[in-house]
């Protein structure tokens, strides 16, 4: 459908639509008035208490938004609904699963397609990961990704880039440190995306043991985004940081960090301490030793003039004696909230002439890869994510199974959906009936309707599918 944009992933906006989001939040800030204006000047989450009611009603009268939310939240779900009434629009909401037809096992599927046709646009929240994508694809208004399990949570990084780029004065070659859950956080993923396409040096500092970045993302970040990671003496004097990566600006600039990475400049200050708490939903330990922040951690000279962010909630990790701190940033980031929403609630619905996403090429993220497409139930390859909307027993019949084929050195099928990577995996010839008992480094074969990806040769050969020869490196 022409103009149609979904917002599932940060990578679903390129870098200058997201810089016209911001324009557009500048406008609405400005004419929400004074008590934001205020509270910028003081940075001090305490201060936040809002006493005006913005003027709106001026457009997106007759727009309607519908917010379900199939997880726990107060930031997303209330910023969007405040976000979508300021622009003098309207919101139906659906928070409680247990009210909602889910609990009678109505699929995702479904329910988007039946709230297509009572609003304009949907922002969803959910506890599997690439639930935004499988809404995205059967709702026929734009769907904006709430937070989808650990996959992505994009509006909150249009929040966290904000916050940035408005206490920077600019939003590129920025040194940020994320801490905290890398590996369960999607705030955290959107974020070091984000980061790296604009150019920040990303320091990762996991809050504790088995917490890195989940290694689908950490590979995007070097293969994709042009992150380059630093040796460790470069950093040797923060234990904190577990790697430091920095983005070149260009791809031919890749190589020359890469060669020169141990004289590297690397700018002392670090810019911002982005906190997240321990993702208890999403590990199966209910608790873990955590680290947090608090002004002992942020006493060295580094850390002089850094904004702290959270995406909050907090739970212990953020020591609350620094809500008084000039550096807190989090109230805020979570203020922002509301402007960035209108703004992009705004573009998607096209309220306003001058900022629309559809002017855009649409997404930034896919490249040429090519989509890989087996109808549900078919057998092959599935994604190897136990979290993945595909494996959620009301929601998988309707989930294909769809990977993009990303070509590099070791080539990789990442799921539609969740955009967890597989790497090892087998590719069989329906024509020819036989698997490749190696996998072939290049381009699989001309059309995709004739491969099947399999996981391994037993479930090759239960399909049928007997061991081929080894291709010579110009056949088919
Ligand atoms: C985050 C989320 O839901 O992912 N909260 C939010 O939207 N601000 C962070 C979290 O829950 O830890």
């Amino acid at each position: 459908m022409s103009g149609l944009r979904h917002v599932t992933s940060i990578n679903d906006l390129d870098n200058a639509e997201i810089e016209q989001v911001f324009a557009l939040a500048d406008k609405y800030l400005k004419e929400l008035g004074e008590t934001m204006e205020r509270t910028e000047r003081t940075r001090a989450g305490a201060n936040l208490t809002t006493q005006r009611i913005a003027k709106s009603g001026r457009m997106g009268t007759g727009s309607i938004l519908a917010t379900l939310f199939y997880e726990p939240s107060t930031r997303t779900r209330l910023s969007f609904e405040s976000a979508m009434l300021r622009l003098g629009g309207r919101t139906i909401t659906s928070a409680d699963p247990a009210t909602s037809s889910a609990a009678k096992g109505e699929s995702l599927a479904d329910t988007v397609r039946v709230v297509s046709s009572y609003a304009d646009a949907i922002v969803i929240r959910h506890p599997r990961d690439g639930a935004a994508k499988l809404a995205a694809q059967y709702a026929s208004i734009p769907v904006i990704n709430g937070g989808d399990g650990a996959h992505e949570h994009p509006t909150q990084t249009l929040c966290d880039l904000f916050t940035l780029r408005r206490h920077n004065k600019k939003l590129k070659n920025l040194s940020v440190a994320v801490s905290g859950d890398l590996r369960g956080s999607r705030t955290i993923h959107s974020f070091v995306y984000a980061l790296a396409r604009f150019g920040a040096a990303i320091r990762l500092m996991p809050g504790g043991k088995g917490m890195e970045l989940p290694a689908h993302v950490d590979w995007r970040l070097r293969n994709e985004f042009k992150c380059v990671p630093l040796p460790k003496a470069k950093y040797a004097e923060d234990d904190a940081v577990d790697a430091l990566y920095v983005t070149a600006e260009r791809p031919h600039q890749l190589s020359l960090i890469a060669d020169a990475s141990s004289n590297y400049k690397l700018k002392k200050a670090v810019d911002a301490v982005y906190v997240t708490r321990f993702q208890k939903e999403r590990w199966s330990e209910g608790a873990r030793d955590y680290m947090k922040v608090d002004s002992k951690f942020l006493q060295n000279s580094r850390y002089k003039n850094t904004s702290v962010m959270h995406p909050l909630p907090r739970v212990g990790e953020l020591d609350i004696a620094l809500d008084h701190d000039t550096r807190a940033a989090y109230f805020q980031q979570a203020a922002y909230g509301v402007p960035i929403r209108m703004a992009l609630i705004a573009e998607v619905l096209g309220l306003e002439k001058n900022f629309a996403l559809a002017q855009f090429k649409t997404g930034f993220r896919h490249g040429d890869y090519e989509l890989y497409e087996r109808p549900p139930g078919d057998s092959g390859i599935r994604c190897r994510n136990p979290n993945c909307i595909v494996h959620d027993p009301y929601e998988g019949p309707y989930a294909a199974n769809k990977f993009l084929y990303v070509p590099a050195e070791a080539p990789r099928l990442r799921c539609y959906y969740c955009e967890t990577d597989i790497v090892d995996f087998l590719i069989a010839h329906r024509r020819r009936g036989h698997y490749d008992s190696k996998l072939s480094r290049r381009r699989p074969v001309g059309d995709f309707r004739d491969v099947v990806f399999f996981a391994d040769e037993e479930a090759a050969e239960t399909a049928g599918f007997s061991k081929g020869q080894p291709r010579r490196a110009a056949g088919k």
